[in-house]
């Protein structure tokens, strides 16, 4: 069956986008292929990354356009020119409009760092979330894998994890339980769950 060629979305460290390329040298992406990493952040490390995997990779930022249709535009362009199928937000941290999303509709994911509909929607990203679960003293948090339409964290839930909050946890260390228990696992999986989907429904139409 024919690969579902994948572009990753990235804003910073990474660490999703090298769990995705850790499950495909492993084999465990076999229905996808990433074929591109494109960043908002010419200075994201998730760019080193891609390179040493032997990925292409590219920064498009905002602040080289002159407003968010044009930046979205480039963004575009360079995912048509990749061919990419599927988009995977790894910690990209610019919100997209809904006239982008409507071009990939159930084809785009994203990765969140809590229980959606907890601690979602606008501003809640990165550090924060964490710092917000633990102010509300919640008992239980973890990461979800939606598909991304015109409501921030609002699409169909694919995937959630949950870990038990400790009573010592700061956010920058629930942050990395999170991260190594719930994100690392759950964003491969959901990755080739969709990649399957895409090519099963690519080969039905042959
Ligand atoms: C991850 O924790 C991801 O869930 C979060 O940003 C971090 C990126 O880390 N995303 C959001 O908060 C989206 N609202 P990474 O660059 O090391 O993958």
């Amino acid at each position: 069956m024919e690969k579902t060629r994948i572009a990753v979305l990235v804003s910073g460290g990474g660490t999703n986008l090298q769990a995705l390329l850790d499950a495909q040298s492993r084999g465990a992406l076999p229905s996808g292929e990433i074929v591109l990493v494109l960043s908002n952040r010419r200075d994201a490390y998730a760019l080193t990354r891609a390179e040493k995997a032997g990925i292409a990779h590219r920064a498009i930022e905002r602040k080289d356009y002159p407003d968010a249709p044009a930046f979205e535009a480039a963004l575009l362009d360079a995912l048509r020119q990749s061919g990419a199928e599927l988009l995977i937000l790894a910690g990209f941290l610019a919100i997209l409009s809904e006239d982008f999303t409507r071009r990939y509709p159930q084809r785009i994911l994203n990765i969140h760092p809590s229980l959606i509909p907890a601690f979602c929607g606008k501003g809640y990203y990165g550090l924060r979330v964490h710092e917000a679960a633990l102010q509300r003293g919640v008992k239980v948090s973890g990461a979800t894998v939606h598909f991304v339409n015109e409501i921030p964290d609002g699409g169909e839930i694919l995937l959630q994890k949950a870990i038990p909050v400790e009573p010592d946890d700061t956010p920058e260390t629930l942050q990395k339980r999170i991260m190594e228990q719930c994100e690392w696992i759950l964003l491969p999986q959901a990755a080739e769950m969709v990649s399957a989907r895409i090519a099963r429904a690519k080969e039905a139409q042959s």
